[in-house]
């Protein structure tokens, strides 16, 4: 199937949709990203998104190419070409390609922003991974210190599902002082007593959209919230766990690094919670 691409204005076949060799998404992975999901043929969480997007680029001193509403413009006619229904639009701006390869950025004025999207169609709602959980490992957590910047520096999360999948497991959570972070593309939670753990926001994790949803759906159920670091013994003595994100929405985790959670099924709280999403989601998307 080819896909309908966007490339810097165009809407281009994917096999015609080029990017320079110069660009600095591909030298120095000088560019940033995100993920929103499709649901019904919509968009959800997309204010969320877009703001996320607005503070990654600031961090990172570029200059937004688009506003939040021509953004929207291009998510909506990227889903109406491709036909899709359930799955997920990609982003990406990078700080585009200068005539040469040099450490020091470009100047903006000179040198304007790569601008990619692409769909990918995928079922998200009716996922088999949600009736059986996760099992995930503790691997150490060794990326750059401003993990609250979406950047699309990967090659530790993918060397970390690379791992996974080398020890029979669907994910890992990455541990820095003794504590957990978040998993390789998604936020990490215990739940103990009914209380759900996740660790509070800073520069060691991404501040996931899905998470602040979540954590409101959550609140609005009355349900108690702790956001604090937790250990991976806590993870392992724990009631049940899951993980939130653009992709798996709520997804049980019914194992970490071989210990089973529970009955070694999907705990109730992370069922309840990845309901509310999906509904919640359903409505408001747009
Ligand atoms: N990943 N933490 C990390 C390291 C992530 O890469 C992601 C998202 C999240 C969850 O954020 P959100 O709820 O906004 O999707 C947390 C996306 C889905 C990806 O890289 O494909």
């Amino acid at each position: 199937m080819s896909r309908i691409v966007y490339v810097n204005g165009e809407y281009l076949p994917e096999d015609q949709a080029k990017v320079s060799v110069f660009d600095r998404g591909f030298l120095f992975a000088d560019g940033v990203y995100e993920v929103t999901s499709v649901i019904d043929g919509k968009l959800v969480d997309f204010p969320g998104h877009a703001a996320r997007l607005e503070r990654s680029l600031t961090e990172l001193d570029m200059p937004s190419p688009l506003t939040s509403g021509e953004l929207l413009s291009i998510h909506r006619e990227l889903v109406a070409r491709n036909n899709v229904t359930e799955g997920m639009v990609y982003l990406q701006i990078t700080r585009g390609a200068p005539e040469d390869r040099d450490f020091v950025f470009p100047d903006p004025a000179l040198t304007p922003q790569t601008v990619v999207l692409f769909t990918q169609s995928k079922g998200l709602v009716d996922s088999p991974a949600a009736q059986t959980g996760l099992k995930v490992i503790s691997i150490p957590d060794i990326r750059w210190g401003r993990r609250d910047i979406k950047t699309v520096q990967l090659l530790y999360p993918s060397v970390g599902k690379m791992m996974a999948r080398r020890a029979r497991a669907d994910d890992a959570w990455m541990v820095e002082d003794g504590f957990v972070t978040e998993g390789t593309s998604n936020n990490a939670y215990i739940v103990k007593d009914g209380k759900i753990i996740t660790r509070q926001l800073g520069t060691e994790i991404l501040h996931g959209i899905t998470r602040a949803a979540v954590l409101a759906f959550a609140r609005e159920a009355q349900m108690k919230i702790e956001e604090r670091p937790f250990t991976i013994d806590e993870a392992q003595a724990a009631d049940e766990a899951f993980i939130t994100s653009a992709s798996t929405f709520v997804m049980p985790v019914v194992s970490v690094d071989g210990a089973v959670l529970g009955d070694g099924t999907p705990g109730p709280v992370a069922r309840r919670l990845r309901e509310i999403y999906i509904e919640q989601s359903r409505k408001a998307a747009v």
